[in-house]
């Protein structure tokens, strides 16, 4: 979002930048009011411009989306001593078992030896995730 991703000098100015903004926006919309509280509340939690410092500035390497986290060591280069063992980022059953996936009558599916994951961009190859999620706008 366009107010998140512009630097402010200060957390004021980022609060009333943010109302300004998506007040002459979504002016006519009841639930903009909501949406402005919401959207201070999400830069004031994850920003503090005055400290030069936001989410970023230390990773949260729990899990392996928004920073490279587990695939910093699980990423097929890092082999047992005698070299024969390692987990590859892409191979996602070595960690995980994804019983079921997906909405409604997709979620009967249960699959109790696993699933591959049907990822909601499609297929990423190799690739790892926090190449394409950064938190950011894409
Ligand atoms: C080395 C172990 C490991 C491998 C390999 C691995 N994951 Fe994960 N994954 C984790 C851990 C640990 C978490 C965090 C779980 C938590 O926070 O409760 C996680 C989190 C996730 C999440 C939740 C992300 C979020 O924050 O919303 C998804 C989706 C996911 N993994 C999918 C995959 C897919 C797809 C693959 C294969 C391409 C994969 N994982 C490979 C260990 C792994
Ligand atoms: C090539 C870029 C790319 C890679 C690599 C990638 N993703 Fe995604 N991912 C996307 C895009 C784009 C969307 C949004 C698709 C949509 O909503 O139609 C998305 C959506 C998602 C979603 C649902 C929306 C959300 O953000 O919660 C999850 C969960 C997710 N990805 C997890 C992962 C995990 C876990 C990995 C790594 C194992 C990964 N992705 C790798 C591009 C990527």
């Amino acid at each position: 979002m366009e107010v998140l991703t512009r630097s402010y000098a200060t957390a004021e100015e980022a609060r009333q930048k943010i109302a300004t903004v998506l007040h002459a926006k979504y002016e006519s919309d009841s639930r903009s009011p909501k949406l402005i509280d919401s959207v201070q509340e999400i830069y004031r939690d994850n920003f503090s411009p005055e400290m030069k410092t936001d989410w970023k500035t230390h990773s949260n390497n729990l899990g392996h989306k928004e920073f490279l986290g587990y695939f910093r060591c699980h990423d097929g280069e890092h082999k047992t001593a005698d070299g024969r063992q390692g987990i590859k980022a892409n191979d996602c059953s070595a960690c995980h078992v994804i019983l079921a996936q997906g909405r409604g009558e997709q979620l009967l599916k249960l699959n109790p030896q696993g699933q591959s994951l049907e990822h909601p961009g499609g297929d990423f190859g190799d690739m790892k995730c926090s190449e394409c999620h950064t938190g950011g706008a894409p």
